[in-house]
């Protein structure tokens, strides 16, 4: 996607943006020496500052939460936006014309311009919300506000989530934005108008439904979700804003901008179903609570709230709806590896009703009693096999791995595995063995039968380096860093393969390598933080923002034990990976291919 952006620029942008001035207007900066600032890190709770911010190589880094990078990398976390979008935002910030040609959705138009027609959709949806709540509390919507009134809606709430009505007039949206100056193509771009083509007339999308009105992260209007007033209406319940250049469903939470600084002091979010249950809960004293915005929960979704907390309790309906809902939520969650709870609602009520009926304190209650979700998951598992039968609950365990195999921290794996054994009465070698399997069988899946060289690369297992080799490449990463005329001797002695697949590191150890030899190795920090914005990687960031501890005397030592290291362990897992390989591959002719690989590995280091 950011190859639609050409790389001067990315590289003009980065150059007229100060990382200091940019993050100074986000958090307060406090000057240290050497052009390095500290601050209280905007992306986790901290009373003592160990965000870190490095001037002269424009980079940060957090030493709390490990989160770091160049300019860009910090608005796409902060902004919660992508790499292209990052960009735009940051050239107009600094003034820098993105050209026509290339930007990503075509349509002619400048970075420039885009920017100015998102802010007047922003100012346009300011104006229909405000439109919407003004006719709430008019006397055409008396019907509106009533119904409110009759579900125990009091006019602080209403005020306060910026509820509203459209009026029941196929045009009052129309012309209202008409009259503040608006274009026909700006209303329909909202989504709060639409167009019929056949009859070249617009006309309003929200007509005759409540209004409640969408935030986006930093509590701009971005769109609107509206509920109907009939019981049982044969029309939808809910109508809801498309996806428009402002609005991207996926990554909106509702009551997001109000629930966030929530989730930092109650440590956990709530997530709910709706408007309404979304409401209650804040009424019932969770103002962390946020849900999803017309569509299921999503993986952006999951990562925006994983920036404010590591706790998620799911406050779905126990309906058979909801409990699926529970299940692929838990799904998504899993992998960013935070802590699930489940809240049950006592007789199988929504939050809404619950708080309606019977108040602040049976919610509490409810949360209070939240489950883990292994008990949930163990419920409903009891509920859908016999676990009194061996193949029961092995089907059960098949469905309950295919959840662990998602978790990528080692630690909760085992201890999920423990309780999964318990769980299923099974032995915990046998969770482990099973897991392994399905995990193998994913593998082959991926991979297919032709003979060719990377084909077979592929199907061996991926070399996973001892932590001890991580930490070589990076001193090594480091000692390159700081010594021109190490990187220059390092070059001439580590083998290719080391660094091409070596993961991140590798790769900056290679861009510092090539710096020293061909280029600038004075850029070569700028450069190593740049590539953050690629990937996060805090082992990284921290390397860009700290002063080395290697001496001019130490540096030799370091870097030969490290290259030895590295050099040893890389042959070991290579020669493993290709005899993997071989005796896996079926034809002989692959065999051959792969043996002559071994042989050239021998040769290499001798
Ligand atoms: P609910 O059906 O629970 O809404 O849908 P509600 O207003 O709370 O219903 P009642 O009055 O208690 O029966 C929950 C959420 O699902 C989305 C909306 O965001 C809603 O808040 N939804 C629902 C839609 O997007 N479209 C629909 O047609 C229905
Ligand atoms: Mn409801």
């Amino acid at each position: 996607m950011n190859r639609a952006i050409p790389d001067e620029i990315i590289e003009e942008i980065r150059s007229r943006v100060n990382i200091v001035d940019l993050l100074g207007s986000y958090v307060h900066l406090k000057r240290g020496g050497n052009g390095v600032y500290k601050a209280l890190c905007p992306f986790h709770q901290e009373k003592t500052p160990s965000f870190t911010v490095n001037e002269n190589r424009q980079s940060y880094h957090c030493f709390g939460c490990g989160k770091g990078g160049d300019v860009f990398r910090f608005v796409m976390e902060r902004e919660n936006v992508d790499f292209p979008n990052a960009v735009h935002l940051l050239a107009s910030r600094c003034g820098v014309i993105i050209p026509e040609k290339v930007t990503y959705d075509a349509g002619g138009k400048s970075g420039r311009e885009r920017a100015d027609e998102r802010e007047r959709l922003y100012r346009l949806s300011e104006e229909f919300a405000q439109f919407f709540e003004k006719s709430l509390f008019s006397p055409s919507g008396k019907r509106a506000l009533d119904y409110l009134h009759d579900r125990g809606i009091p006019d602080d709430v209403i005020r306060k989530f910026r509820i509203g009505y459209s009026p029941d007039e196929w045009d009052a949206a129309v012309k209202f934005a008409r009259s503040r100056g608006f274009s026909d193509d700006e209303m329909v771009a909202t989504g709060t108008v639409r167009r019929n083509d056949e009859r070249r007339t617009l006309y309003d999308h929200f007509k005759g439904r409540l209004t409640f009105s969408i935030w986006n992260e930093n509590g701009k209007v971005v769109g609107f979700s509206a509920r109907t007033l009939e019981k049982d209406a044969p029309v939808a319940k809910y109508v809801n804003t498309p996806e428009t250049p402002i609005f991207k469903k996926g990554n909106i939470l509702y009551a997001l901008p109000i629930a966030r600084p929530e989730m930092r002091t109650q440590n956990m979010a709530i997530l709910c179903e709706g408007q309404l249950d979304v409401i209650a809960m804040h009424r019932a004293g969770f103002q962390c609570a946020v849900a999803p915005q017309g569509t299921g929960f999503t993986v952006e979704q999951a990562r925006i709230l994983k920036r404010s907390t590591q706790k998620i309790l799911l406050g779905f309906d126990s309906d058979s709806a909801g409990q699926k809902a529970i299940l692929r939520a838990i799904e998504l969650i899993l992998p960013l590896d935070m802590e699930i709870g489940v809240i049950r609602f006592p007789g199988g009520k929504d939050p809404d009703e619950l708080f309606k009926n019977e108040g602040a304190d049976a919610i509490a209650g409810a949360v209070d009693k939240a489950e883990n979700w292994l008990d949930f998951f163990e419920r409903a598992m009891r509920a859908k096999y016999d676990f009194s039968s061996v193949n029961g609950r092995s089907q059960a365990a098949g469905e309950f791995l295919n959840l662990v195999k998602l978790v990528e921290n080692a630690m909760t794996r085992e201890l999920y595995l423990k309780r999964g054994g318990e769980m299923f009465n099974l032995s915990y070698d046998a969770m482990l063995a099973e897991l392994a399997k399905i995990n193998r069988a994913e593998e082959r899946r991926f991979s297919g039968s032709a003979v060719d060289e990377t084909k077979l690369q592929r199907q061996a297992p991926k070399p996973e380096y001892p932590a001890n080799y991580n930490k070589a490449m990076l001193l090594l990463l480091e000692a390159a860093l700081n010594f021109c005329d190490k990187a220059r001797e390092m070059a001439e002695i580590l083998p290719r393969g080391v660094l091409e697949e070596s993961g991140f590191s590798g790769k900056a150890l290679d861009m510092v390598l090539n710096e020293a030899l061909y280029g600038d190795h004075d850029n070569c920090y700028k450069l190593l933080s740049s590539m953050l914005h690629e990937e996060e990687n805090p082992e990284i960031s921290k390397l860009c923002v700290k002063d080395t501890k290697i001496s001019e005397n130490d540096v030799d030592k370091i870097m030969k034990d490290c290259i030895l290291l590295v050099k040893q362990i890389y042959k070991k897992k290579k020669q493993q990976q290709l005899t993997d390989a071989m005796r896996q591959e079926p034809s002989a002719e692959g065999r051959m291919m792969l043996l002559k690989q071994l042989i050239e590995l021998d040769k290499q280091e001798r």
